[in-house]
């Protein structure tokens, strides 16, 4: 080939063929040493109704019983009416490698009468974990940033048979920019085989209509065939219908194997021919766990960032490689914490116009109470008065009293009286 020369402001790049060990073919090595030295984090979601196995399928994810076991609401136990937002973490560690994971669950989604916003706390809670991130950013000490974005949400379907519901299209549609979904069907062993294939495909239509962007293990250019290959079983078997249980069941060959136990035979949760769970954990955590975590940085942080920084005003820079410009970056401090500052004061107005409504209302109270109060002591002392004119009246018309002395006057009545 000719030789072409390089376009201009780009050097051109020479192959060459080392002539001895230089060493940093030990790279990944050292990549690794250090990774496993600083531990992994990851921050998985569930969302669902209430009973779904959400927190069992955690459970038998992670092999930990990160969700100790549930106490049963009494009959008449107030039920909270809003979504709640919680968070388990644990320290987990595999051959020497340590995970700290964060398991963020969402207590009352789809659970109310009314679900219309079901999704809202949700949107809220993991654009405030941005937000924190973005803030910790734009320190000037970022040695130490604690990162909790969710990187990954397991939306858990009902399994019905039929498509998705409205609450799950509402529910994707508002999170699918900002998370990576990854949807469920879940107790998959209620349905028979045939019913998983034809609920599988109504959902993946549903999803494909409404221009959701579901998690897909990636593909690279120059990939090996066995890698290939595992993509496409991983993304075959989505939306993964599973199976959790941490119990250990006798199979009737004699295995012991995790399980649920039928009285027409066991379900094992680790056998591909009988659900998906394999599948979704090879997604999840044996595979693509870096990639989640990557995704939600590169991906869906960064296009939550860039909107957040134009709404506020600031220009993003276009080049791939971003020159750090200190003016700009003090810029953006400076805009991040005046809003910040906007926030504060618009919070603290907040509260102190809460407190004056408070106290408002309870000075009013005592008022009315202070009014209730009067008004019945002079109904009881008209009411004294009223008696008490009738007492003189009777007395006064049974025997008159001498105007001089009404003591002997009274007790001359009393005697009359007698
Ligand atoms: P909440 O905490 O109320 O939101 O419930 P959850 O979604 O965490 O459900 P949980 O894991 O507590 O499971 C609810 C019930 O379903 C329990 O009795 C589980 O034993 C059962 N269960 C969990 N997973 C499965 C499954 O895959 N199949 C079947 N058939 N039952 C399951």
């Amino acid at each position: 080939l000719p030789h072409q020369p390089p376009a201009p402001g780009i050097s051109s790049v020479i192959r060459k063929k080392l002539m001895g060990y230089v060493g940093f073919a030990n790279l990944p090595n050292q990549v690794h040493r250090k990774s496993v030295r600083k531990g992994f984090q990851f921050t998985a979601m569930v969302v669902g109704e209430s009973g779904l196995g959400k927190s069992t399928l955690v459970n038998t994810l992670f092999d930990t019983p990160l969700y100790p076991p549930k106490e049963p609401l009494p009959p008449h136990a107030e039920r909270p009416s809003t979504v709640a937002i919680e968070s388990i973490s644990a320290d987990i560690e595999e051959n020497g490698v340590r995970l700290r994971l964060t398991v963020v669950d969402t207590p009352g989604f789809g659970d109310f009468v009314n679900n219309e916003e079901s999704w809202k706390p949700i949107v809220e809670s993991i654009e405030s974990r941005f937000d924190s991130y973005l803030e910790q950013e734009n320190r000037v000490n970022r040695s130490k940033i604690v990162d909790n974005r969710v990187h990954a949400c397991l939306y858990f379907l009902q399994p019905t048979g039929h498509a998705l519901k409205p609450i799950d299209i509402e529910f994707m549609r508002r999170l699918h920019t900002k998370v990576n979904l990854i949807p469920i069907i879940a107790k998959a062993d209620t349905l028979t085989d045939e019913e998983v294939t034809d609920f599988k495909a109504r959902i993946l239509a549903d999803i494909a209509y409404h221009n959701i962007h579901i998690f897909q293990a990636p593909t690279y250019e120059n990939e090996d065939e066995e890698a290939i290959t595992e993509v496409e079983e991983i993304t075959s078997k989505i939306p993964f219908a599973v199976v959790g249980s941490t119990n250990i069941v006798h199979t009737p060959d004699g295995r012991e194997v995790r399980g649920r136990s039928y009285p027409w035979g066991v379900i094992e949760v680790d056998n591909e021919d009988h659900c998906d769970f394999v599948k979704l954990r090879q997604m999840l955590i044996r595979t693509y766990m870096e990639e989640l975590r990557e995704y939600t940085n590169d991906v869906l942080y960064e296009n939550w960032r860039t909107e957040k920084l134009l709404s506020m005003g600031v220009a993003q820079d276009s080049s791939v490689f971003k020159e750090i410009n200190p003016a700009q970056r003090m810029q953006e401090e400076r805009v991040l914490h005046e809003a910040k500052l906007a926030k504060m004061e618009a919070e603290m107005k907040m509260v102190f116009q809460q407190k004056v409504q408070e106290k408002e209302a309870k000075l009013k109270q005592s008022e009315e109470e202070l009014y209730a109060r009067h008004r019945e002591m002079k109904e009881a002392l008209e009411k004294q008065r009223i008696d008490l004119d009738e007492k003189k009246r009777k007395l006064e018309s049974g025997r008159p009293l001498t105007p001089e002395t009404g003591k002997g006057a009274s007790r001359k009545a009393r005697g009359f009286l007698r």
